[in-house]
C-alpha cells in the first residue's frame, strides 16, 4: 500500500515534515509512505495553463497522487488559513480529480489551527476525497527544534499515537480497495 506524505510547510526545520518522517519511519508492514517534495516547484495555478503538453511539476505530482493508495497531510495555519502553497497544488487537481475518492489522513503538528483544519477538510471533501477520521493525529510539535523531534516522538505515546493513526489509516484504505474491488 502506497501513501504519499505531503508537508503544507516549506521551511526546513518543519515541524510537519518532520511528523511525515515520523510516519515514514512508523508505518506499519505492507505501508509505504513517501515524501512529495514538489510543493514549492509547482506554479500559481491558472486554469489556461491547464493544457496539453502539460507542465511537467503538474504532470508529476498528479501522477504520483494516482499511484497512491492514500494521501497523507501535515499542514500549518497561516492566517487562520491553509498556506497558499498547498492550496495552490490542491487547486491544480480539482478538475483532475486526482483526490476523487481517495483515502486521506490529517496528521497535526500543532494543537492549535483549529481554523485551517475545517478549512483544509471542507475543501477536500468539496474535491471528494474520502477523510479518514480516525487516521487523524495531534502531536504537539509547535514550537520545538527538529532536533529535538527524536526526543519527542520516542515518548511512548507519541509513537503510539502516530502507529495506531497509520494503522486506522491502513485499515481503511484496505477496506475501501476491497470495495472498489468487489463493485468492479
Ligand atoms: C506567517 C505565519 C502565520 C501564522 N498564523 C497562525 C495562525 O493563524 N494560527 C496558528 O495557530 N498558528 C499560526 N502560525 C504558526 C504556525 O502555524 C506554526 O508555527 C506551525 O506549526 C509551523 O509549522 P512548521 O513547523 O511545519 O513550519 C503562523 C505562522 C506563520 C509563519
Amino acid at each position: 500500500m502506497k501513501i504519499l506524505a505531503i508537508s503544507g510547510s516549506l521551511r526546513a526545520a518543519s515541524t510537519n515534515m518532520a511528523l511525515l518522517r515520523a510516519a515514514c519511519r512508523l508505518a506499519p508492514p505492507g505501508m509505504i509512505v513517501s515524501l512529495y517534495d514538489g510543493l514549492g516547484h509547482l506554479p500559481i495555478f491558472n486554469p489556461d495553463d491547464d493544457i496539453e503538453p502539460g507542465i511537467p511539476a503538474v504532470e508529476d505530482f498528479r501522477r504520483r497522487l494516482r499511484q497512491s493508495d492514500g494521501v497523507l497531510v501535515a499542514c500549518p495555519e497561516y492566517a487562520h488559513g491553509v498556506p497558499g502553497g498547498l492550496k495552490n497544488a490542491l487547486d491544480w487537481i480539482v478538475a483532475s480529480g486526482e483526490l476523487v475518492d481517495k483515502p486521506m489522513a490529517l496528521f497535526h503538528a500543532s494543537a492549535r489551527s483549529d481554523i485551517s483544519r475545517q478549512a483544509l477538510a471542507e475543501i477536500l471533501v468539496t474535491m471528494s476525497a474520502r477523510l479518514i477520521r480516525e487516521a487523524t493525529v495531534t502531536v504537539p510539535l509547535l514550537g520545538r527544534n527538529v532536533g529535538e523531534m527524536d526526543d519527542i516522538l520516542i515518548q511512548p505515546g507519541v509513537e503510539a499515537d502516530i502507529r495506531a493513526a497509520l494503522v486506522g489509516f491502513a485499515t481503511a484504505v484496505g477496506a475501501m480497495r476491497q470495495t472498489v474491488a468487489v463493485a468492479g
